[in-house]
């Protein structure tokens, strides 16, 4: 039976090297695109591997995945979910739980966050009846400032979400002690930036919780995946308990009476005895991740350094052969940090003699693929016009980034060439608009 099994995972190694002979990157015809994982015949192989177990549902191999990864980004606690939206909806959801006592957020208290970014990394705060503070960002790093938000703080905030933007930190530190100061809870959206680090320590490090994507488009990828981490045991068994719908039991999957009490317990109005892994503690969901995915976490986690170094050389050499370009300003890393960057932020000078549109067109015509800020400014969405939400400066940034700023690629699989062909057609294009 384990020949055959090696057999058959040889046969998965050579159909992985079939598939992929070496193409050769044709400037204009290859697709150059912003984001994408890079998976290898180990990855398959992992896929495979675990399939002919049958791990269908969440068992050893997201445990496993749950404490390697928490181990490299130094955590106590990792918790995989099904994807980075759930994550933060686990991370949001688990600071209004009443065992958190007089720190519990309630309906009506505020959150602070910025206007311009990822939808899911807000519509947590709303999803739990909370109010989102809306703060601008700067051009330039797209994260805002620890001035911004403390501007914001006022006597019904209670905690900081915050994304750090395409991989580029914000102050996270100065962040955390702004957040400590007025006993607010701060909340990493980490998605964007692992392998990031801020004052030479990683970022989803300085909140109270953090959390990851692990779609294809992030550092790491599981297909679809998410994770939240945190140093912090009571709101590690919160997380769980909502993950894992609502229930105050922690034995993972399969597994009885690990706290050896099982029908010990008296809670709520139930009677004396009743079994624990059937008692709720929270109003909960399942957000799990499979077994499957985490066999692909596994092998994936095993290059993150490998990912961060390329991304940071694709980023590097973009960023050179643009320097000096009139008309366009280049992303710049927040000080003090290095990032792990997710992608290559362009905004078009607003007096610019070409538009936003006019260069996406012409990079979408060479086959380079572009992206837009996410969403922009949340605040003009259709689904957000009638929010409860206030807003705290003026939203300036966020507005010339909805309507002037794109992104373009740094992710691992991109080339030398490919990157050169990129900053050689943005040169061109400006050259012959300029
Ligand atoms: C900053 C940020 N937060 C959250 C998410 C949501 O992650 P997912 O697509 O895994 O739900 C994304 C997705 O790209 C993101 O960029």
């Amino acid at each position: 039976m384990s020949d055959r099994r090696a057999l058959l995972l040889d046969e998965v190694r050579k159909f992985h090297q079939d598939l992929q002979p070496d193409q050769p990157f044709i400037p204009g015809v290859t697709e150059i695109w912003p984001s994408g994982a890079l998976l290898d015949a180990e990855d398959r192989v992992a896929l495979v591997e675990a399939a002919l177990d049958m791990r269908i549902a969440a068992g050893p191999l997201a445990r496993r995945f749950e404490s390697e990864f928490a181990r490299k980004l130094h955590r106590r606690k990792a918790h995989l979910t099904n994807s980075g939206s759930s994550a933060n909806l686990l991370a949001v959801s688990a600071l209004t739980s009443d065992l958190l006592e007089d720190r519990q957020l309630r309906p009506g208290d505020e959150v602070v966050t910025v206007a311009a970014g990822f939808p899911t990394t807000v519509n947590p705060i709303l999803q739990n009846g909370l109010v989102p503070v809306f703060v601008d960002i700067d051009l330039g790093t797209y994260n805002t400032s620890v001035e911004r938000v403390a501007a914001a703080i006022g006597p019904k905030t209670r905690a900081i979400v915050l994304a750090h933007t395409l991989g580029n930190p914000y102050p996270a530190r100065e962040m955390a002690e702004l957040a400590d100061a007025h006993d607010l809870f701060f909340v990493e959206d980490n998605c964007d930036a692992v392998g990031s680090t801020y004052d030479g320590e990683l970022t989803g490090t300085f909140g109270d919780l953090s959390t990851v994507s692990f779609y294809p488009a992030h550092h790491l990828t599981m297909g679809e995946g998410g994770c939240v981490l945190t140093s912090n045991l009571a709101l590690a068994r919160i997380v769980e308990s909502l993950r894992d719908w609502g229930r105050d039991c922690w034995c993972p999957p399969g597994e009885s009476n690990t706290c050896l009490k099982r029908f010990k317990y008296q809670l709520g109005t139930l009677p004396q005895g009743y079994d624990h892994k059937y008692i709720y503690s929270h109003v909960g969901y399942n957000l799990k991740a499979t077994d499957l995915q985490a066999a692909l976490g596994l092998t994936q986690l095993a290059k993150l350094d490998e990912f961060t170094a390329l991304r940071r050389r694709n980023w590097r050499r973009l960023r050179e052969r643009l320097d000096g370009v009139p008309h366009l300003l280049l992303p710049e890393a927040t000080e003090n940090s290095e990032p792990s960057w997710f992608g290559f932020a362009i905004t078009v000078d607003p007096g610019a003699p070409f538009s936003r549109s006019e260069l996406v067109a012409f990079l979408e015509d060479r086959r380079i693929g572009t992206r837009q800020l996410f969403a922009g400014n949340l605040t003009r969405h259709p689904a957000y016009l009638n929010q409860r939400y206030r807003v705290v400066g003026d939203l300036t940034n966020s507005d010339i980034v909805t309507e002037q700023t794109l992104w373009v690629g740094v992710y691992p699989a991109l080339t030398d060439e490919m990157i050169d062909y990129v900053g050689t057609s943005i040169l061109e294009f400006v050259a012959d608009r300029g």
